[in-house]
């Protein structure tokens, strides 16, 4: 007899989470890892209602332009994907972008690619980009610039202030970034003990972006000039985007 492993259902555990998180003596840490549990099972149970209509991983969309972790900036035209509401569809893009091969002819995504894990999830995600885009199509990725930040350290305190208003004013945590290293851990590990922020996993410039591009098989990759007629004009600030031909 094969021996059967109990799984619990993704309701039972997050309602467990749920009443650990109330406890008063659950502790800091204990309550953080909860927490980023707790996101990740909502991602999964979104994710498992789509993919349970599309168990192969591939939707009968087949959309020429496609935004990826859009969020609330929606694009008209695109098709947009993302792991929470509000998206055309709700997909987890680490588990692979669940279009047919060579039909996109132009992805987008912005402030996104920081949020998954690298190299496993960033690679596929790479990778996945490269499968679903025609010959020729193109993929235009923003992320946060690392390179623009480590540049001006140690920043002046007029920069240091410019990018506290613009990246953290309506945080919780705006009165502990008192430095301007403060704000590079910001960009390198933003784990905001929040439900609104989603933690920044790896970082960015536009050398890295061009490395994982070319290596996941794109025959070419150049700076993109800043679009706000696509792009979430508030990203234009130390932003690096970068376009991707394949
Ligand atoms: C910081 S927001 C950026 C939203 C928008 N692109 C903008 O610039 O305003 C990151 C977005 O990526 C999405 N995201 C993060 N991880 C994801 C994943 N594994 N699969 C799909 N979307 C994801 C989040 O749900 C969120 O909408």
């Amino acid at each position: 007899m094969p021996a059967y492993r109990s799984v619990p259902s993704l309701d039972l555990l997050g309602e467990q989470i749920r009443s650990m998180l109330e406890e008063p003596s659950t502790s800091h840490g204990l309550a953080r890892a909860l927490r980023a549990a707790a996101k990740e099972i909502e991602i999964s149970r979104c994710h498992h209602a789509s993919s349970r209509a599309w168990p192969n991983g591939r939707t009968d969309a087949t959309p020429k332009k496609v935004q990826i972790g859009g969020g609330a900036h929606r694009i008209d035209g695109f098709f947009n994907i993302d792991a929470v509401p509000p998206a055309d569809l709700l997909w987890d893009v680490r588990e692979g972008i669940p279009l047919q091969d060579g039909g996109v002819q132009f992805m987008f995504s912005e402030h996104f690619l920081e949020h998954i894990d690298y190299p496993r999830s960033a690679k596929h995600y790479a990778r996945e980009a490269h499968r679903v885009l025609t010959d020729g199509g193109r993929l235009v990725t923003g992320v946060p610039d690392a390179a623009y930040l480590l540049s001006h350290y140690p920043a002046n305190p007029d920069l240091a202030t410019e990018m506290v208003e613009r990246w953290y004013s309506k945080r919780d945590c705006l009165g502990d970034i008192n430095t301007f290293l403060d704000l590079i851990n910001y960009l390198f590990r933003d784990q905001d003990d929040t439900p609104n922020y989603t933690p920044h996993l790896w970082a960015y410039d536009q050398e890295k972006l061009t490395h994982l591009f070319i290596e996941a098989g794109f025959r070419s990759v150049e700076p993109w000039t800043f679009d706000p007629k696509i792009a979430n004009p508030k990203r234009e600030w130390a932003s690096v985007y970068v376009i991707a031909t394949k």
